[in-house]
């Protein structure tokens, strides 16, 4: 059942006007990306829409270079790459007109010297692409992707009555527990690698963010959900044991949440990892996660190649191992989940009134001949019913 998954190099999102219609046939739907609630925006958005663009940082990616390897004890540039997305944002987040405002974050990275670093270069890099590309404000798509998945969210607990979880995997620098209004009912819990899990603990203390209860009233980061819990667990191994030890309830509904994580792994530790969060899933669960197409998988492998791309690129093209099958649909639908929204970045920057950078797009375009055009999806998928603990594809 999984090699179904395991798609033909062609055939991937052959454009975008097709894989629409697909969508429509498999009997899910675009969703905007745009969060629907107000006060959300009022709290952490902008009102008016931007002018223009984002990935300058994404696609030079020359931040990385100021990390040392051993930086807070993080081992790998994976777990590098949570502190280099969240300099992206915080990039954004000094810009008058942010995508995505996050004043802890500020806090958390503000004695950081490597993060600021990257902050400098990513805002460096983004000033070289205004004048390049004739661009008003460049802003990252990891801060696009972050308010995208936080309309996700809220559309999630709006939807949900009664005490429910949040689990975010593969969490980085999240800041969703002290940011969103998640209220007292949802029980957060963060699953990152151990050494990534520490390094945000530091950054927590540092940034003045309330962990436990027993801090209520005495921090500048006062939590917004019933409580945090951090599980420092490899999402290769055994983290649904970790995840039950910290008290996670299998029998409550829980938002799945995760961003930046699955082309990160291999193939089949992603349709484990699905098949890992069904089975723990109690009924009206739901999973907000995001993937590569495949046509930006295959061209960001050939760029590597390519002696006119940047080491700093080539060093995240490297780290890429999955992308999202063909039939989307039925790739969740085989470990465990009902897809009910599939939306492309590109669209996300179109209904936040922003324009992409063209970095990206020039670097990959030798290796886009075909109609596929490289892109990054949001997906948003339920509970499939009856998949609780008996997910039906074994890998
Ligand atoms: C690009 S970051 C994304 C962080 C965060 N979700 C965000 O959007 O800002 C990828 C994260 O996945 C984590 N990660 C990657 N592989 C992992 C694994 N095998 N187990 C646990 N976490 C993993 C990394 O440590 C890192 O924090």
């Amino acid at each position: 059942m999984y090699r179904r998954c395991q798609h033909s190099a062609e055939g991937h999102y052959r454009d975008h006007q097709l894989s629409r219609i697909a969508r429509n046939a498999f009997g899910y739907t675009h969703r905007s990306p745009a969060p629907a609630f107000d006060n959300l925006r009022e709290a952490s958005y902008v009102t008016q829409p931007l002018s223009v663009g984002h990935m300058a940082a994404s696609a030079t990616r020359d931040m990385t270079e100021g990390w040392a390897p051993a930086q807070r004890g993080l081992s790998s540039f994976v777990a590098h790459t949570a502190m280099l997305v969240a300099a992206e944002r915080l990039a954004d987040a000094r810009h008058s007109q942010p995508v995505l405002r996050d004043p802890l974050l500020e806090k958390m990275l503000e004695h950081e010297s490597d993060a600021q670093a990257a902050v400098e270069t990513c805002v460096n890099n983004w000033e070289r692409q205004k004048h390049e590309d004739g661009l008003e404000h460049v802003a990252p798509f990891t801060g696009v992707r972050m308010r995208f998945g936080d309309g996700e969210v809220m559309r999630y607990l709006t939807a949900t009555p009664g005490h429910l979880q949040m689990v975010i995997l593969g969490a980085g620098l999240d800041t969703r527990a002290w940011r969103l209004d998640l209220s007292e009912r949802v029980s957060v819990y963060e699953v990152d690698q151990p050494d990534m899990s520490a390094a945000k603990g530091h950054c927590l203390r540092a940034g003045g963010a309330q962990t436990t209860r027993a801090q209520a009233g005495s921090c500048s980061f006062p939590l917004k959900c019933g409580s945090w819990t951090s599980v420092a667990a490899d999402l290769t191994q055994d983290w649904a044991s970790a995840l039950h030890d910290k008290g996670f309830d299998k029998g409550l509904p829980t938002l799945w949440i995760a961003e930046g994580l699955f082309y990160y792994l291999e193939m089949d530790v992603c349709a484990r990892l699905l098949q890992g969060m069904a089975a723990l899933a109690a009924p009206g669960s739901a999973l907000i996660m995001t993937h590569l197409s495949w046509a930006f998988y295959k061209a960001s492998q050939e760029a590597l190649q390519d002696p006119n791309v940047g080491d700093g690129a080539k060093k995240w093209f490297a780290s890429w191992k999955s992308w999202l099958p063909e039939e989307p649909s039925v790739y969740f639908e085989t470990n465990g989940w009902r897809m009910q929204s599939l939306s492309m970045i590109s669209e996300a920057f179109t209904t936040y009134g922003v324009s992409q950078s063209k970095d990206m797009e020039k670097m990959l375009k030798p290796f886009t001949s075909g109609p596929g055009a490289p892109d990054y999806c949001c997906v948003s998928a339920t509970l499939q019913q009856g998949s609780q603990g008996a997910p039906r594809c074994t890998s």
